[in-house]
């Protein structure tokens, strides 16, 4: 039954609404863990309990396939969870892969070795336990040569868009880019490597200039999902519409995401 979307909180959303609009009759749950937010200052350990936990309650609604729409989770705990959590029948997928993928020019299962690609000096922003785990680096790696990546951990950004305060987050921001311009002075490439970033993708813009290209992940995953599906067709689940599921506030979580989305999203209590 469904597929389901987990985040650590309110970014998952981005990737949700992507997936909403390129697959408009696909059955969705989706679960924000909006009381443990953020996730991105935690320990790989502690990722790694509050994601199964979380991947646990989309399982028990029936989804036996969930995307992590989460960096962090996936940076931190993905690895190890299909090493010997997934059970059989259940899939999890991650959200680096279909990114990677585009920023080295591949299409999907191209396993051919690393090889130059067009962007040389890639700046990545993530959250501290993205960064810290370097899975980006290691993903990088298996498919290009000669990429010179440039990580800036963004503390403090996904804590001012859990809150709301869009205002702090874009100021945040703007710091963020300029410590990591002041490493790496000419990026010709910029990742927004946390589901949240979308939120304030024009900040990012602005203080980055309008000639780095800018990579998110939403319609990247969106569409990666749709192959998938299109692939292994078992996996689309039965029911209708998106459940949304929090752990936090449903009221609080409810009003936030009418903010970002502009549009009417109700949660209800996992
Ligand atoms: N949206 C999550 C990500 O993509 C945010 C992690 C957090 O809670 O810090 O990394």
């Amino acid at each position: 039954m469904a597929v389901g979307i987990f985040d650590s909180g309110l970014g998952g959303l981005t990737v949700l609404d992507a997936i909403q609009r390129r697959l408009p009759d696909l059955p969705l749950v989706y679960y924000g863990d909006n009381a443990h937010a953020p996730y991105g200052v935690r320990t790989p350990d502690d990722i790694y309990r509050l994601t199964t936990a979380g991947v646990q309650v989309l399982f028990d609604r029936g989804c036996d396939l969930v995307v992590l729409a989460c960096n962090t989770a996936a940076a931190a705990a993905l690895r190890r969870m299909q090493e010997g959590w997934v059970p059989p029948g259940k899939r999890v997928l991650g959200v680096f892969v279909p990114l990677i993928e585009a920023l080295t020019e591949r299409q999907w299962g191209d396993n051919s070795p690393p090889r130059e690609v067009a962007a040389k000096h890639v700046a990545l922003f993530a959250t501290p336990a993205t960064v810290a785990s370097r899975a980006f680096q290691r993903e990088l790696a298996f498919r290009a040569i000669g990429v010179d990546v440039e990580a800036q951990a963004c503390a403090g950004v996904v804590d001012a868009i859990e809150e709301g305060d869009l205002i702090l987050a874009e100021a945040l921001v703007r710091s963020h880019v300029e410590a990591l311009l002041r490493k790496m002075p000419r990026p010709d490439a910029a990742v927004l490597g946390c589901t949240h970033y979308p939120l304030v993708a024009s900040a990012f813009r602005e203080a980055l200039g309008p000639d780095v290209r800018l990579f998110g992940q939403a319609d990247l995953v969106a569409q990666s999902l749709a192959d998938y599906l299109a692939r292994r067709p078992q996996f689309v689940g039965g029911g209708a519409g998106t459940v949304y599921l929090t752990s936090g506030n449903p009221r609080q979580v409810s009003d936030r995401a009418v903010q970002f989305l502009r549009r009417p999203i109700s949660f209800d209590p996992a």
